[in-house]
């Protein structure tokens, strides 16, 4: 993989550069509620521009039908990048069209501009090869050279993830070496004990990374919305809470497998339950109580772990030399149902170990409970990204910069 200082060093001064970033922050209206990852893409920004090259900042956000829709604009994240940088980025309302070719012809040396939702083309997500092709073409006409830095996208196969650095000279930028660097300390010589914490909804957006991690970790916490179908496996009683019912034989199964392995699987012990699902824009306060996990009263919904959860899961994290930390513990959105993630978060900061916070949700997570970032080992800017890497998957970003 070609470094960006190497491509820089080659000369793109005046030259035009994509940049593929993953901006998708989550937003309440137009407001950007956590700028993680335009703050992880920025010395990336910043580099291209101190060489003086013209900067083509694209990516998607949420996940639009292939059509304009402005609850999914970048224009907020396009503002937000020119504060950080402290210059002026324009913004194409399009991303292949008559603005962005304008925007782009417009640049002068070391300056910016922000592609509209590269989502907003059906040619994008498309999984018809000649249909993503013909998009990347048109994208690859609005530059001469490909920078990929959007970590968090690196497991799409998507046309300007994949197929663009196939049609121009490319190299991985900052965010995506580290990264890579990063997750390959949680797969090779991997420092024990290693403990990895999952979290979440669905059991079966982690059924891969569980699978794979059972012939690797020491220890496997869980918690969040999947750790109730596997207390529904345990033949325990989940009430109204989040229950993948067709995943219950393949948690039966990691769990034997677990027992076989000698991998110790740890579930929560005690929930906090509520009859209703919590108000997460009022956050007023609820009607909550922790019950035993084997005694969760029907019709309540568990939303988050108790504290003696909590307490076993610090002890768990406490002597691991490595941790990986995927899916919040319970809903954290809501003070009354925060405690669960609040407590793995600080583990991971009282831990001498080394942890990977692994994720949007959860490193917003820990972001929005008010830690120090700096606190941890890292903070990845890929959910599903780094879950998939963990899987021993080819990803088709990384690949698509190896050659
Ligand atoms: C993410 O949020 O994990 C990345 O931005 C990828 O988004 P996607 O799951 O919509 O492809």
């Amino acid at each position: 993989m070609k470094t960006i200082d190497e491509l820089i060093a080659e000369g793109v001064t005046g030259k035009r550069v994509f940049v593929r970033a993953d901006l998708n922050v989550p937003l309440s209206g137009t407001t950007i509620t956590d700028d993680g990852r335009i703050r992880a893409v920025q010395p990336t920004v910043e580099k291209l521009v101190a060489a003086g090259a013209r900067v083509v900042v694209a990516s998607h956000l949420g996940r639009p039908k292939g059509a304009p829709d402005p609850a999914f604009s970048l224009a907020p994240a396009a503002a937000r990048l020119g504060e950080l940088i402290g210059a002026d980025v324009a913004f194409a309302t399009d991303t292949v069209g008559e603005s962005a070719r304008a925007t782009v012809a417009g640049l002068g040396d070391g300056r910016v501009a922000v592609l509209e939702n590269l989502r907003f083309n059906p040619g994008e997500t498309s999984k018809d090869d000649a249909e993503r092709g013909a998009f990347a073409d048109r994208l690859a006409e609005l530059a001469d050279l490909y920078v990929g830095d959007g970590f968090g996208a690196v497991h799409r196969k998507h046309a300007s993830v994949f197929d663009l650095p196939a049609r121009l000279p490319h190299a991985a930028g900052d965010l995506i070496a580290t990264e890579v660097g990063v997750l390959k300390k949680l797969t090779e010589n991997v420092e024990r004990p290693y403990a990895v914490v999952l979290g979440g909804s669905k059991v079966s957006d982690k059924l891969g990374v569980i699978d794979h991690l059972l012939e690797r970790a020491d220890r496997i916490l869980i918690g969040g919305g999947m750790a109730y179908t596997f207390l529904k496996a345990q033949g325990h009683e989940v009430g109204s809470s989040l229950l993948q019912e067709d995943q219950i034989p393949a948690v039966l199964e990691y769990l034997k497998r677990a027992e076989d392995k000698g991998v110790e699987f740890v579930l929560p012990v005690d929930v906090v339950v509520s009859e209703q699902f919590p108000d997460l824009k009022a956050k007023a306060p609820t009607e909550h109580r922790t019950v035993p996990a084997d005694a969760m009263p029907a019709g309540f919904i568990g939303l988050d772990n108790g504290p003696e959860t909590n307490k076993l899961y610090a002890s768990k994290l406490a002597d691991a030399a490595t941790v990986f930390w995927n899916g919040p513990m319970g809903v954290f959105e809501h003070p009354d149902y925060a405690e669960g993630t609040r407590a793995v978060a600080q583990a991971l900061v009282d831990s001498s170990g080394f942890s990977v916070v692994g994720g949007g949700d959860s490193a917003a997570a820990v972001r929005t409970l008010g830690f120090d970032e700096n606190a941890f080992g890292h903070i990845s800017t890929g959910g599903g990204a780094s879950l998939e890497y963990l899987e021993g998957k080819t990803l088709p970003g990384l690949a698509a910069l190896e050659d």
